[in-house]
């Protein structure tokens, strides 16, 4: 893949990954459940490290990042909002699917590239988005047995 796809594809997780910050924060704002709070909370710093890792990577690899990146704060708000509405199950099988499809984006991505460490980076996001996953997915079954 040349440099300028790859420098396209890496904007497009960008701006999911600041979405998904947004969203977290939003939804743990909004949070009475205190352990799901938390973990909310948590997983919006590790997005926010996301977000991060693909400005230094994108830098790295001589592009820019699209300012267009700094509207999803908003996005994201509105639908940290909205997400709450429906309630705890709702939200979080939304979180899960946002997630999966997260996790199918760096995973298709990494078929793609050659052994380096873009390739690196995205293997460390892809198995975080699994563990959010998982955590979510769990929290969602214990939910159901109470
Ligand atoms: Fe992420
Ligand atoms: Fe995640």
């Amino acid at each position: 893949m040349d440099r300028r796809s790859l420098l396209v594809i890496l904007n497009r997780f960008l701006a999911l990954e600041c979405q998904q910050v947004a969203l977290y924060k939003g939804q743990a704002r909004r949070m009475g459940d205190e352990h799901l709070r938390r973990a909310l909370e948590l997983f919006a710093d590790i997005e926010m490290g996301h977000v991060k890792n693909l400005r230094r990577e994108i830098k790295r690899l001589g592009g820019q990042y699209s300012l267009l990146v700094e509207a999803a704060d908003g996005l994201g708000a509105v639908m940290g909002r909205a997400s709450r509405l429906p309630g705890i199950g709702p939200m979080l099988k939304l979180n899960i699917f946002l997630e999966g499809r997260a996790a199918r984006d760096y995973a298709g991505l990494i078929r793609q590239l050659p052994p380096g460490p873009t390739r690196d980076l995205l293997w460390q996001h892809l198995l975080e988005e699994e563990l959010h996953r998982a955590w979510m997915l769990e929290y969602l079954g214990k939910g159901r047995r109470r």
